[in-house]
Parts: structure tokens; sequence; C-alpha cells
């Protein structure tokens, strides 16, 4: 995600600022800024596309401004432009804001500060809080910034500062990660410990609804309850970082793989943030708003990914045409590229990608362009070559994903593929009722998620029995089936163990032949439709002394007398499932892989993203 930086003391602030934001590269970004301020004015600002390293005649202006705020941009809302990059200002140019996180309301916001006549200069949501603040400035800052905040809903970290009330920096947090380092009469303020602790290693952690002011002798926080501003928090307490820089960027995980499956629940939250229409039982896709009437007289969807990304089309496969009710096929980028396919008008093609930048995917999309097919797009980064070719399209706003093995990306895929199943079922014969129902449903997977996440040392447990075994079968069935294959592939990229996956129906013809006692199954068997028949499955397995590892569903203590290990999950839509039964397998492959020692964020002969054929 975004990354915030602000330094306010005795010391020139821009140095400060930018080895700051320099050790928040690893987390990955397209743009940054810069806004520093000496007394009440403006003594240096700067906004670029690309890379810090390459500006680094930066660090070497004569700034000698003491306070100051810095961001580096993940493109969510707006594209990749110097206009859309952090700090945002108002009009007259004495406010200054860097943000994380997303404002959902901020088209109406926008339109309606446009109307008191506002003037916008960037696409972003975060340029609204900048004039948000500016219209409610009367001499202080951080009263216009929770006047400012009352209006917005939504997720942010922000930091602001202001020629007109100057020395000091006022900070924010819902639900986006906010902390102060604390180094004698200097502060920090920071979306990232790893921002801050070479300079210090006490930090205090701003809760949500929390405000801090920071002046270069102090700093206050209070708690905005209830819309009102209340005294300061007096119980927050400094707490002392242990961490190594290593340690710190991957937020105290051991490796970017864990962190980021750790991120699956706040993936699904963001994801499906301002998309739900409850009243409308709907889902609110505005990446879709372009070409709203051509869907409605779509009748197939052919959909195209690589890897992981193909799994999570095979999923929607299942998704469209139980619910949304149109015809669906999926494909390998790599394979629709070169084959000859018969399209009726009646189609559009549909490009699933986390990087947006696969070779094979794009091949696929610009070979769909050139028959004159309608290309939609579901991407996680803004401004890749795929979110520009296709018609129209959604981001899944997973963040940035750094590990080689996709885990969170896919989630997102999953999540914002659920979304668009709801919307086009929305736009045919789905019902209200069942709008209703599945749009709850997604709604609630966050605290699902999060149940399955707390299993981690259970799912460690079982990791580590199992990982002296060489080959590994997986097995599911319907939307479970695809989850199979996304099983193996995890585990043999990260673990460099054999394993395969299938239909559950498919293994008596042919894969039964290789399943004996050194040969476990991961069977994926939530009680869904297919239940019945995966036990059957699991019984063949077992017929064949094959071990059992289930993936089952809270309750169902069945399942116990017959698999080996079993991992709960709580229950949902089975069409939804597979965004809750893919997590413990992603665990799963991460502990076997660590059990093993191996190099899990960059597997062997891997790269993240594949950009050539
Ligand atoms: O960036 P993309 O989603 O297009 O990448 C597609 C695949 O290369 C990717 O999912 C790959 O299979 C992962 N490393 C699997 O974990």
């Amino acid at each position: 995600m975004c990354g915030i930086v602000g330094y306010i003391g005795k010391n020139p602030a821009l140095p400060i600022l930018f080895s700051g934001l320099e050790r928040l590269e690893y987390r990955g970004y397209d743009s940054f800024g810069f806004c520093v301020l000496d007394d009440d004015k403006v003594d240096y600002f700067c906004k670029e596309k690309g890379k810090i390293s390459d500006q680094c005649h930066i660090k070497d202006s004569h700034s000698i401004g003491n306070v100051g705020i810095a961001h580096t941009r993940w493109a969510t809302t707006g594209m990749v432009t110097k206009e859309n990059a952090h700090p945002h200002s108002n009009q007259d140019k004495d406010i200054f804001v860097v943000h994380n996180g997303i404002i959902e309301n901020y088209k109406e916001l926008k339109e309606k500060l446009i109307s008191e006549g506002y003037a916008f200069a960037s696409e972003t949501d975060t340029e609204v809080l900048a004039h948000l603040i500016d219209k409610y400035f009367k001499g202080n800052l951080e009263d216009a910034v929770v006047e400012a905040i009352k209006e917005v809903r939504g997720t942010y970290g922000l930091a602001a500062v202001s020629t007109k009330d100057p020395n000091k920096i006022v900070a924010a947090r819902m639900s986006s990660p906010l902390l102060i380092g604390v180094n004698g009469d200097e502060f920090i303020i920071a979306s990232d410990p790893s921002a801050i602790i070479t300079r210090t290693r006490q930090i205090i952690h701003l809760d949500d609804n929390e405000i801090a002011v920071l002046t270069d002798e102090d700093f206050t926080i209070s708690k905005i309850e209830k819309e009102t501003r209340c005294l300061n928090v007096t119980n927050k307490e400094i707490e002392m970082i242990e961490w190594d820089i290593e340690q710190a960027e991957k937020g105290g995980y051991e490796h970017f793989m864990l962190k980021e499956i750790m991120e699956e629940p706040n993936v699904i939250e963001d994801a499906i943030r301002g998309r739900i229409n409850i009243e409308q039982a709907n889902a609110k896709l505005g990446g879709l708003d372009s070409i709203q009437e051509r869907l409605r007289g779509i009748n197939n969807i052919v959909l195209v990914g690589c890897g992981t990304a193909y799994y999570a089309c095979k999923v929607a496969e299942y998704m469209f045409e139980e619910y949304a009710g149109i015809s669906a096929r999926s494909d390998i980028g790599s394979e629709y590229r070169y084959r000859k396919t018969i399209m009726s008008k009646d189609t559009a093609g549909l490009f699933v990608s986390q990087s947006g930048e696969t070779a094979d995917t794009l091949a696929a999309l610009r070979e769909m362009k050139e028959k004159g097919i309608l290309t939609i797009g579901v991407t996680n980064v803004v401004g890749s070559n795929q979110a520009r070719e296709t018609d129209a399209g959604v981001y899944t706003r997973s963040g940035p994903e750094i590990a080689v093995a996709s885990t969170k990306a896919f989630i997102g895929q999953l999540t914002t593929l659920a979304l668009m199943t709801v919307y086009l079922g929305r736009q045919r014969d789905m019902s209200h009722v069942m709008g209703e129902r599945i749009i709850n449903e997604i709604s609630n997977l966050p605290e699902l998620a999060e149940e399955i996440l707390a299993l981690k040392d259970d799912i460690k447990v079982i990791a580590e029995k199992y990982s002296h075994y060489r080959d590994f079968w997986f097995i599911g069935r319907k939307y479970n089936s695809a989850i199979a294959l996304e099983g193996a592939l995890k585990l043999k990229e990260v673990s460099y163990i054999h394993a395969e996956g299938t239909a559950g129906g498919e293994l008596k013809h042919g894969p039964l032949a290789l399943i004996d006692e050194n040969c476990p199954t991961v069977a994926i068997c939530p009680s869904d439709s297919v239940y019945e028949k995966m036990l059957s499955n699991i019984e063949e397995v077992k017929a064949r002394k094959g071990k059992i590892i289930a993936i089952a569903t809270k309750g169902n203590e069945e399942i116990r007398k017959i698999a080996d290990d079993v991992i709960y999950i709580p229950k949902t839509l089975e069409m939804l499932t597979p965004i809750l039964s893919v997590i413990p397998l992603h665990l799963f492959s991460y502990y076997v892989a660590s059990a093993l020692g191996r190099d899990i964020d960059k597997p062997k002969n891997l790269a993240k993203s594949v950009t050539v054929e």
C-alpha cells in the first residue's frame, strides 16, 4: 500500500523524510512526493512519478524547514500521474495532506465541493480531504481535520500540515496504520515502522478515531468520540520495537508470504469497500459504468488468466453460470493466444491478472480486441497495460504483493469476481433476495477469514507433520475443483514438493494409481452440494492407504472419523467457499516450505511477473 512519513523536530526535515520513504520502497509504489514547511512558508515541494532512487538530488536540496510530510503512492483511485501523487493541497496551496486508505464517498463529496466553488487538480479521493480541511479551517488545523473527517466514509491514515497554522503536523487514523516515533524532542509519523527504526525504536500506535497533534516539543493524542474531540488520551504507552529493518518491512513476520496471507481479511474488506448497495441488493462497480448497457447484451464470457489468476477464472466460471445466468468458460493466456476460437459478438472477454503485465494474458487480450470483442479487466495494478487496454474493468485493491507466490491477490480476485457475479446477475434474472443474500455473505467474509487465520498455529503443526512427504494430491469438486489446483500450485511453488490437483471425480480416471501411504491427499470438502461425492472420493483414497487432510466446514464431526487431519473453515454460501477454503491451503504451503527451509518469497526459477512469453 501507500506509505506515509512526517517529521517535526529541530533538524531539517527533508533528508529524514527522504530516507524514511527509501525504507518504504520495498512496499512497491509508482509515484512519490514531499512537502516541507519552514515556519509559515513552503520551503520545499515536489511530486514525481517513478522511483525515489532516481531522484537522489532531492535530499541534497538546500531545504532547511523542520516540518514536513512525504508519501509513496501505489495508485488506487486515479492513474499514475504527477498530479495524482501526494501531497495534495487546497487551491491556495497552504494546506497539504498525505493519505493512505480509500474515501468511499469521495465522488459525492467532490461534487458537493465543486458546486461550492472548489476546483480539483487530480483524480484522487485524497484531494477531497485537502479541500474539506480548507472549508472548515478557522485558524486551527486539528479542528479543521476533525470537521473534515466527520464527513468522510472509508479508511484513512493521514497527515496534514499548513502554513496558516505552522509548526505542527496533524495526523488521524481510521483502519489504516499510523504510528508516532518518539526521539527526544523530535517526532516522526509513519504508516510503517520500517520508516522510523533507524532513527528511533520508541513508537506509539495510533488507534482508530484518534487524532495526533505533533509539534517540535511535544505531541498530544485525542479521541474523536461521537463527533466531538475529547480530551487527550492519557493511556497511550510507548512501545519499544525490537525488530531489525528486515523484520520491520515484513511487519514482524518472517516472510512476505506470511504477512500477505495474514492481510487476506483486509484485502476482502478493501475489495468490497464502497461497492455494496444493500438497498438494491447489488454491487456498485464504477469501473463497469461505461459499458453497463453493452453488458446487458452479453450472453457469454470467456475468462483468461495464467497460473493462480487462471484458477480465479475457473472459480468465476461456476459463479457466473450458476448465479449470473451467463455462459462462461476459462482459458489459459498462453493457450488462448494461439488457438482458433469461435466467439459470437455477444461474448465478452474477462482478463484476470494481479500485475496486469503478464505477457500471455496481454497477448490474449490483444487477440480478442482484434476480433472486436468487448474486453473487461480485473487487475490489481492501476495503470498497468491490462488496465489501459481493456474497455473497462474493476481493480482488486489488494495492495502490492511482494512474495512471488500469489496469495492475497487471489483472494482479491475472487472477491471482485463474486461482486461481479452479483452485478451481472442483477442485470439479468437474479432476484433481490438472492442478491441480498450473496452481498450479505460477502460482507461477512473478512470476519470468517480472520477465524481461519486464528488457526495458523494448528495448521503449522499439521504442515510440519506432512513436510517429509515428496508427493501430494489435492482434490475438490465444483467451486473447489479450482482450489485443488491452486493448493497444489502453491505447494509446489514454495516448497518444491511434487503436488497435483484434480477434480475429485477424476481420481478414478488415472490418479488413483499413484495413491498410497506415501502420497497424502488434501481433500477440500466443505458441506456443500457435492459433499457426499467428496466423501466417496476420500473413501477411495483411504482404501489405498492414502492419508487425508480434510478442509471441512466447522461443525462437521463425521469427517474426523475418516480423515487423518481436519482443518475447519466457517460456513458460507457455496459459491463463496473458495475464498475461505484457499486460506488454510496458503498457510499449509507456507509452513511446509518453512519447515523445509525454502527461499519462500523468491522460489527458484520463478519471477513475480511473467512479462515475457
Ligand atoms: O500477475 P498475474 O496475476 O497475471 O500473474 C499470473 C501468474 O504468473 C501468477 O499467478 C503465478 O501463477 C503465481 N506466482 C502463483 O502463485
